[in-house]
């Protein structure tokens, strides 16, 4: 139903129609991925997987040679345990050495191992490794190529992806070098919760006194709060409706608690039945572990709407077959512990917005985990039953809010007007060394905050260094954002200081500063724009020189930055306070700084290790596409082959038997039978070229056969089209020369002469003259023998007939012309000639003159 609305509201712009790219979103999850394609023509949906599903599990696995996505990729999990990779999310830039690997260790039977940047990737059987990020690349390309398939092939390489708000900037950098590697470029990212915001947002209208809800969102590896407010906003403009402000005021997390915690933890109630019952440890078992992991996510299910729910899968491991039951109650209570933690995300977000219980309007819930009954009580014992909101799709809200939002940045799409303001989740800091004042006075490190939880995202920020040489500014979380996780985010390295500020002091700038302009992206990243070496120039008067000095009064070790000013005004927040409005002219120099940025401690993927992965990628979707070719050669060979045999066994009164002769019948049995047997036999694992040499082999023998039936079809309709022109032609004629003769008759000027009408005759008689002669001929010819008139040159032959006979139907009635003047030209014959024949003469003789 909202569905319908959304398309309703959205409505393509017309202009550059080929301009127009489509946008894909991509909602992430740790267990599950959806897709929604923005994209001219097609109604704005959740993209459907290849079973038509609206959700595909976040798992690529092999099976032997072949890649698999989705379910069957994690049903194969059972069978080879170590060759199915699922709830990769944990691992995005996390620290090969970090508490979230071990955590992923524990609920995972994939074998890892560390890459040289220190995260983390994983060992096949067949012993290839493959990065975090070239797996999730892997689904990524896959996304897009379901996106490519539903606009018929057309190229896809815009997208917006979803992310948690609590993403690092490192695990920012995994997501987006994922997308590149996938062949794609990341728009933005967009936190869930914003996401949802926009997706709620899209079928309401509000008021201009902002209302709060909270977006509750529990996935499978996290839970997330967002306090939004919500409110219409208006440009003062009458003809437009006003559009929708969202402003993120808060957010709240809890990153070990969701869906995939509460299936380990049904995974230990079965280890531990299983243990008790059989006296041994199925922990030392991968494909049990792996089977057994996948049992505990359908029994947490079954315990959803069921106080109790059976266990059982069929050689489990050891050769035993696994029965048992589990009751909700002792599922519960192996998560009593985490119960204060589940609604826990939403106070955390009040706090950090400022805003209490009471503020909210209703708690949005979301995610895969808000159905599971536990948490949904703990919120509603938390936020009270009255303020729960089960009004958005709790699967599907973010996915289609941020194909919305990606709409809204590519201006492509004309949508609803709606402004998004969201916040960043971690206090930031810069330090640097500071200056040796003295010889003796050794440099200090300089720590000063720069951005805060809270802090609005797609904010710039100046900073000012008071600097004389070359130094480097380290950007850093002020805390660990996950324990094991680095805090250190970017280095800047600024150079060519000592240089530029001594242009700048001998054009006359006094005390010149480095000025660094950052800034918060609306993706979440720290990034630096700019580095300039400023000073204000002045000149030698008095005033000048005293304001001089005023402004060298001002400074200090630690430059703070300017409130969140956007860059462009940079200039106004210098440290030199004007002291006075004063009379000197002064100037402004500004000298632009190399700067380099320098890697943390988890860098992203260099260019070149996203182009090997990239291209280790292409190789194996080249693999995959020539394996797919050779197996649709291979049957469609097979499909021939067992046509042909079909057709050589109907009876004699079926098309095939009726135009075939017994030897091409034989000759089509005797190597049906051989490829018959070549496919069963060497044929097994031939190459696609093989295939196809057979195919067009078999084909070559029966074209003859298929042509005489489609002759024979398509001869009745060929002959009635020539005799329709016979018959036109037959009927022009004779209502011409009717026309003609009257015309002479009154001394009236005539549409046609008698030779342009002998001339049409004269094909016509050709036409029938050859027409009669091949149908004779061709009604001796038996079904089986190939026809002596065929319809293609039926066809040619009839062109020239209707040629002539429409030249002289759309011939203009010739003009009437004083009849004095001779004629010189002979392009006028026909004028000519049709008024002298008025006159009883020979027209023909009056032509030749
Ligand atoms: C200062 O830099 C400008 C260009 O940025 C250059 O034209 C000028 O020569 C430099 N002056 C000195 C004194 O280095
Ligand atoms: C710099 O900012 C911090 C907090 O961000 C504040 O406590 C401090 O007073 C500021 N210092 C200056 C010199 O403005
Ligand atoms: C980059 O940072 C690393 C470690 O932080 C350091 O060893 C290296 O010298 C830096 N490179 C540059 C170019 O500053
Ligand atoms: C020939 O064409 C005419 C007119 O289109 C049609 O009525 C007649 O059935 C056709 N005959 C055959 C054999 O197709
Ligand atoms: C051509 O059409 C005329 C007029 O219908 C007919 O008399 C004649 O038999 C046709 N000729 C052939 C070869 O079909
Ligand atoms: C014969 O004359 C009539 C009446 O002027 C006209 O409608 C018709 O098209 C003419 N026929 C030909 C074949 O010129």
């Amino acid at each position: 139903m909202s569905r319908l609305c959304l398309y309703l509201l959205i409505c393509l712009s017309v202009f550059s129609q080929s301009a127009l790219a489509a946008v894909l979103a991509i909602d992430y999850g740790a267990d599950w991925i959806k897709a929604s394609l923005m994209a001219p023509g097609v109604p704005f949906d959740v993209l459907l997987n290849k079973d038509s599903k609206r959700k595909m599990q976040a798992t690529v696995g092999w099976k032997r040679e072949d890649r698999l996505f989705g379910s069957d990729a994690s049903n194969v999990a059972g069978r080879f345990p170590t060759d199915s990779f699922s709830s990769l999310k944990y691992l995005q830039a996390a620290p090969y050495d970090s508490n979230t690997v071990s955590y992923f260790m524990s609920i995972s039977t994939a074998e890892l191992l560390e890459t040289s940047r220190g995260t983390v990737a994983v060992r096949r059987p067949d012993g290839s490794e493959w990065a975090v990020e070239e797996l999730v690349a892997m689904q990524f390309a896959y996304v897009r190529e379901l996106a490519e398939h539903q606009l018929n092939g057309e190229r896809v390489t815009d997208v917006v992806i979803t992310v948690p708000p609590f993403y690092t900037q490192h695990e920012r950098d995994a997501v987006i070098d994922a997308a590149e590697i996938a062949g794609m470029k990341t728009l933005a990212l967009v936190h869930d919760g914003a996401a949802v915001a926009v997706n709620y947002a899209m079928t309401r209208t509000f008021s201009e006194t902002p209302e709060h809800h909270i977006i509750y969102d529990a996935g499978a590896s996290s839970i997330r709060a967002t306090v939004v407010s919500l409110k219409s906003v208006s440009d003062g403009s009458k003809t437009k409706s006003p559009g929708t402000q969202i402003t993120v005021a808060g957010i709240g997390y809890d990153r070990q608690v969701g869906g995939t915690e509460l299936d380990r933890r049904l995974r230990e109630i079965l280890i531990n039945d299983f243990k008790k019952r059989y006296k041994k440890d199925i922990r030392t078992d991968r494909r049990g572990m792996a089977k057994l992991w996948k049992e505990a996510g359908r029994v947490k299910a079954i315990l959803s709407a069921n106080a109790e729910a059976s266990s059982s899968v069929e050689s489990l491991a050891f050769d035993i077959d696994y029965r048992s039951k589990v009751k909700r109650s002792e599922f519960e209570s192996a998560c009593a512990d985490l119960k204060p933690r589940y609604a826990r995300p939403i106070l955390d977000a009040l706090e950090n917005a400022g805003l209490s219980l009471d503020d909210i309007s209703s708690v949005i819930l979301t995610g895969g985990a808000s159905r599971t009954p536990m948490i949904q009580a703990a919120v509603k014992a938390t936020v009270g039953e009255s303020k729960i909101s089960l009004n958005v799709n709790a699967d599907e809200a973010a996915v289609l809010g941020a194909g919305l939002y990606g709409a809204g940045l590519s201006r492509q799409f004309k949508t609803k007007d709606i402004r998004i303001s969201d916040i960043g989740s971690y206090d930031m800091a810069i330090s640097y060394q500071s200056e040796g004042k003295s010889q003796a006075n050794k440099p200090r490190t300089i720590n000063t905050a720069l951005f805060s939880v809270g802090s609005k995202l797609g904010t710039k920020k100046s900073l000012s260094f008071r600097r004389k040489e070359d130094f480097a500014v380290k950007f850093s979380y002020k805390s660990q954002p996950v324990p094991g996780y680095p805090t250190d985010i970017i280095t800047v390295d600024i150079f060519g200081v000592t240089e530029a500020l001594q242009n700048l002091t001998d054009r006359g700038a006094i005390d010149p500063i480095v000025k660094a302009t950052v800034s918060l992206s609306e993706s979440g990243f720290v990034t630096v724009h700019e580095v300039n070496a400023f000073g204000e120039i002045k000149d030698e008067s008095i005033a000048g020189k005293l304001k001089g000095l005023f402004g060298n009064g001002a400074s200090s070790d630690e430059e703070n930055a300017s409130e969140e000013e956007p860059s462009a005004r940079e200039e106004s927040t210098s440290s030199a306070p004007a002291a006075s409005p004063s009379p000197a002219k002064k100037t402004e120099g500004t000298i632009p700084l190399e700067f380099k940025i320098n890697l943390s401690s988890i860098p992203p993927m260099s260019v070149a290790e996203k182009r090997t992965a990239r291209d280790r990628l292409a190789a194996i979707n080249k693999q995959e596409t020539a394996k797919r070719r050779r197996e649709e050669a291979r049957n469609t060979l097979e499909g021939y082959v067992y046509r042909l045999r079909d057709l050589l066994e109907e009876d004699a009164t079926s098309p095939f038997m009726k135009c075939s002769q017994e030897r091409e019948r034989e000759s089509i049995s005797e190597k049906v039978n051989e490829v018959y047997s070549w496919l069963h036999e060497d044929g097994e694992d031939a190459e696609t070229d093989q295939y196809l040499t057979r195919r067009s082999n078999l084909e070559a023998l029966e074209r003859p056969i298929v042509h005489r039936y489609k002759e024979i079809e398509d001869f009745p309709h060929a002959l009635n089209d020539s005799q329709r022109w016979n018959w036109s032609t037959r009927l022009f004629i004779t209502e011409a020369r009717q026309n003609l003769t009257e015309a002479e008759k009154g001394g009236l000027p005539s549409k046609y002469t008698h030779q342009e009408l002998e001339a049409l005759e004269k094909t016509l008689i050709d036409h029938e003259k050859w027409l009669n002669e091949m149908v004779e001929k061709q009604k001796r010819v038996k079904m089986n023998e190939d026809p002596v008139l065929e319809t293609s040159e039926l066809r040619a032959k009839v062109k020239p007939l209707e040629n002539h006979l429409q030249r002289l139907v759309r011939k203009k009635m010739p003009r009437p012309k004083k009849p004095v003047k001779a004629s010189t030209s002979s392009s006028s014959s026909s004028a000519e000639s049709t008024s002298s024949a008025s006159a009883g003469g020979d027209p023909k003789r009056h032509v030749e003159l």
